[in-house]
């Protein structure tokens, strides 16, 4: 049972009823009944190991097979996790509304594997690779979903250079046109973020802007985050309950 009152619960359903734009950013709490890690807390990854030695270039440039054991590892985890309830709540409201639009920080697939239409990955995806080196052929990315790969690290097809997980490390810029359609989508009736601890931009700043914009500004998280404060209503508790009871 979540811990959401029923009045708050039945104000945002109406809310979200209603809205001709509904936008809604994802965070790793959306993947956690699933179990795929989340970064932050008790359990987060970053409590093991420290984003600095695989998470950015520099940790890429120094050792490319640790980095990609870890790639690897994950890849192993969530190859055989399954999509929850909220990834598919959120992918029905994809199919059925053309209003709304899903933004997420996951790399994982899983709102992809539940069917979700028109996603927004921010943060890119742990099943495509490009080229470290960016030859011509190899600056666009492929889809390889083997695990484990077979070779660590795994080579550019094209120039037989290091190949380099499709995803933003700490440190590197976000795709350009995803960022802009995702800051477009922040003009919208309803903003509802899930699952994330809003603390990474410019992902964390979308629900300002929304707010800016007029938006009723929903979270849905088990704790309290940076942007609790800051919206309309904060329902307290598992984005996997929270969601079904929204429909
Ligand atoms: P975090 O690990 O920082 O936050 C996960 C959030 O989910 C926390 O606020 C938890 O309280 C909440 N949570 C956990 N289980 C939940 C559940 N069942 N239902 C609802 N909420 C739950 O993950 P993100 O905010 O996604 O970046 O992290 C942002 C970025 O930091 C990631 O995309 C990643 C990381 O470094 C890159 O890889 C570039």
């Amino acid at each position: 049972m979540s811990q959401a009152s029923p009045a708050d619960l039945e104000r945002v359903a109406a809310a979200i009823r209603t809205a001709a734009r509904v936008t809604i950013l994802t965070g790793a709490g959306v993947s956690a009944a699933s179990g795929i890690p989340t970064f932050r807390g008790a359990d987060g990854l970053w409590k093991k190991v420290r984003a600095e030695t695989l998470a950015t270039p520099e940790a890429f440039e120094n050792d490319p097979k640790l980095v990609w054991e870890w790639y690897d590892w994950r890849r192993g985890m969530i190859k055989d996790a399954r999509p929850n309830a909220a990834h598919d709540v959120l992918a029905r409201w994809t199919r059925d509304r053309p209003g709304v639009t899903l933004v997420t920080q996951n790399v994982d697939g899983l709102h992809e594997r539940a069917g979700a239409e028109r996603l927004l990955r921010l943060h890119g995806s742990i099943w495509r690779l490009r080229c470290w080196t960016g030859c011509a052929d190899g600056r666009r990315e492929w889809l390889d979903e083997t695990t484990p790969l077979p070779t660590l690290p795994p080579r550019c097809p094209h120039c037989r250079g290091l190949a380099r997980p499709a995803v933003v490390w700490f440190g590197e810029s976000l795709d350009p046109a995803i960022v802009a359609a995702a800051t477009d989508a922040t003009a919208c009736d309803v903003f509802l973020t899930i699952g994330t601890s809003s603390v990474v931009y410019p992902a964390a700043g979308l629900v300002h802007q929304a707010r800016r914009h007029g938006a009723m500004t929903i979270e849905i998280n088990t704790d309290t985050t940076d942007a609790s404060g800051a919206v309309d209503v904060a329902l307290r508790g598992k984005a996997e309950e929270i969601l079904l009871d929204l429909g």
